[in-house]
């Protein structure tokens, strides 16, 4: 199946390309390259001395990038992007890049493609993962963990408050026939569920519960937040869009840390350059979402948020 078969828009384009606030002859990161949207428009602001370095850590996305292949101020690297210090470091580029994108979790493509097992209404393998190079398949995790596990992950990362009954399901389940698909799993969850909500299907949350904890998610968000900033120069800036609460609470907190001096007990005689000294973002204004036009076109992005900082 070729990767061009699922097409891909970018959310919130034009705002986090400003956010970035594109230098033309800067070094940026793409550090979810997905189909590419945004780092094609990167590319096209940035002159023949910029540079575009783009990660991904799913093969399809790796093999879409082809297009790209022959432009001289553009790599990729199929890496999670936890890693993205030990890419920027093996370029000899620490601290020397003017911006980096997150445009974190799933991709149209991935979510289309029902051999990926990321969707509850397409039937195929029940996999879920993103780089199907490590790792287990969520089939085999769910025909393998036990029940105190499974309800976490569906408490905490599905946000399902139904989560201890869907558990006791794909237990029972697994003895009669392991679980392999996407539509078994969803069949059983809007078995197992009492109260249906009317606006969302019942495996919703639990797909995105499960997506979440094979993939390392929300670890992966804060290893690359952390990364990011590090690898950034001075007045480089962190542009993070994120597609649900979890997801942009981490960002919300994590740039709310970095942009606070240190905790100094009040009458201290200190200085504002002293209490400053600890900050290492500005965050740059609020957060910012889709415009009514955009949703239009593209009702996947509507729970979309981005947050930019500027490193200091
Ligand atoms: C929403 S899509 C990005 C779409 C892209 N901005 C575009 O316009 O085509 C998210 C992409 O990030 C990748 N991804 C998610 N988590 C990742 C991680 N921890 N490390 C590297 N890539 C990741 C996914 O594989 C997916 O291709």
């Amino acid at each position: 199946m070729t990767s061009e078969k699922f097409a891909h828009r970018p959310v919130l384009l034009q705002e986090s390309l400003s956010g970035l606030n594109i230098k033309p002859d800067g070094i940026y990161i793409d550090a979810t390259f997905g189909r590419g949207g945004h780092s094609a428009e990167i590319l096209k602001q940035l002159s023949s001395k910029g540079r575009l370095i783009a990660l991904d850590r799913d093969d399809t996305a790796i093999e879409s990038a082809q297009r790209f292949i022959d432009d001289p101020r553009f790599s990729i690297h199929h890496v999670a992007f936890s890693n993205i210090e030990d890419v920027v470091n093996e370029l000899e580029l620490m601290c020397n890049i003017d911006g980096v994108l997150m445009d974190i979790g799933v991709s149209s493509p991935q979510l289309d493609d029902a051999s990926r097992g990321f969707s509850f209404q397409k039937d195929g393998p029940l996999d879920m993962r993103m780089d199907r190079s490590s790792g287990i398949s969520a089939a085999d995790w769910l025909n393998k963990a036990d029940l105190e596990e499974i309800t976490m992950v569906l408490k905490t990362f599905g946000e399902e408050k139904f989560g201890k009954r869907i558990a006791h399901a794909v237990l029972e389940q697994r003895v009669i026939k392991p679980l392999e698909t996407t539509a078994e799993f969803a069949q059983l969850i809007d078995k197992a569920v009492p109260v249906k909500d009317k606006f969302k299907h019942p495996a919703t949350r639990s797909f995105q519960g499960v997506r979440i904890f094979i993939n390392g998610e929300l670890d992966q968000l804060n290893q690359g937040l952390e990364g990011a900033v590090n690898v950034l120069k001075s007045g480089g800036r962190l542009a993070v869009i994120s597609f649900h609460s979890l997801e942009d609470r981490v960002a919300k907190r994590f740039i709310r840390k970095l942009s606070k001096g240190k905790e100094i007990p009040r009458g201290l005689p200190i200085t504002q350059q002293e209490i400053d000294a600890d900050k290492m973002v500005k965050a740059m204004g609020r957060a910012i979402k889709p415009s009514a036009e955009e949703i239009a076109l593209n009702v996947r992005c509507r729970s979309s948020v981005l947050r930019v900082a500027e490193k200091l």
